[in-house]
């Protein structure tokens, strides 16, 4: 048999797969979400996302101390709030939860990178991601409120705000308000392109931000759009964004490649809660290998394009990277 190309020559042994191996990852891409609350002493299991927890600010500094020795150098901080109001006052104020928790994470593992998540909807009492003028989110109000939030993250020690509201602008916003406080060097990770998705579902019950009317298709993507997708992670890039988020990840991977080539930034993907709770569910009934399936979706993200990636397995994937089994 005189065949010239034989494929299967660079895949004869581990060694050599490795050598050859197109896709190489780094713990150091990983970002861990983490979910704080108001109270003492809590650290509560979300029910849909088995594994994952509310920390209250005392029990935090425990669980970041399972990050840094896991290997994972960067947490996204979300909040949630003992009160909401209709402006979501909690996400701007001195001492709103995430705040609070910033001083304290800093002070205790000052070597973590810190990431903010920035957006209204876990703070307002009608769970939509900015103010309503009757039922419509009012884009330019909201604006300024996030713009508040993302420097009130700054001053607390953020080091990277990452707005995830998608209203219209808010890069710029968010941008002009760190100058003009001279946070010229904080860095800016937009969600970007982000889809109204139900693969939010568990995230929505985790922080209690489900919307109490309509849902959020007004300001988050329609998944029928790619091209859309592409003026949303342009505009970002014109507006002042450092890195451009694609949101979720597993079913938009498509995006991932899109958007890759066509900013000239870092792209992050991120594999968002129902993700997570889908994988963990087949696990538990023992229909699919967890550890393959979860090192299969990294892979794949970072296969895409994505040079960052956010999921609930970013402990469990440090390890796996630092085995050597992925990466
Ligand atoms: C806040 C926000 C959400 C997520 C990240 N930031 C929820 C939403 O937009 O409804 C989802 C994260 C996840 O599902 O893991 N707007």
């Amino acid at each position: 048999m005189e065949l010239i190309h034989r494929p299967r020559r660079l895949r004869g042994s581990e060694y050599l797969r490795k050598m050859v191996r197109e896709t190489r990852m780094d713990k150091a891409s990983l970002i861990y979400p983490l979910f704080v609350k108001e109270g003492k002493g809590i650290q509560e299991e979300i029910p849909s996302m088995e594994g994952q927890y509310r920390y209250s600010i005392d029990r935090l500094p425990y669980e970041l101390e399972r990050v840094a020795k896991a290997g994972v150098g960067s947490v996204m901080l979300f909040g949630i709030p003992d009160k909401k109001d209709e402006v979501g006052s909690g996400a701007y104020a001195q001492d709103g939860i995430v705040q609070k928790a910033l001083r304290e994470a800093k002070r205790q593992f000052p070597e973590l990178y810190y990431i903010t998540d920035v957006c209204m909807c876990e703070y307002t009492s009608h769970g939509h991601c900015g103010v309503l003028c009757g039922h419509d989110v009012e884009n330019d109000a909201t604006l300024e409120l996030l713009s508040k939030t993302a420097l009130s993250h700054v001053q607390a020690g953020a080091d990277m705000v990452a707005p995830s509201d998608m209203m219209d602008g808010r890069v710029r916003a968010i941008r002009e308000c760190l100058d003009a406080n001279k946070y010229q060097g904080i860095p800016i990770m937009s969600y970007a392109v982000k889809y109204a998705s139900a693969f939010y579902g568990p995230f929505r019950d985790a922080a209690g931000s489900a919307p109490s009317f309509g849902d959020r298709k007004s300001y988050q993507m329609d998944f029928h759009n790619s091209r859309e997708g592409l003026k949303e992670a342009l505009t970002d890039v014109e507006e002042g964004a450092d890195i451009i988020m694609v949101k979720p990840a597993l079913s938009y991977l498509d995006m991932v490649t899109k958007v890759s080539e066509a900013v000239n930034l870092p792209v992050a993907a991120y594999s968002v809660s129902g993700e997570y709770a889908m994988v963990k569910a087949a696990a538990r009934m023992g229909w699919v290998d967890e550890e393959k399936i979860v090192c299969e979706m990294a892979v794949s993200a970072y296969r895409a394009g994505a040079q960052i990636y956010l999921t609930y397995y970013a402990k469990e994937l440090a390890g796996f990277m630092a085995e050597g089994r992925i990466g």
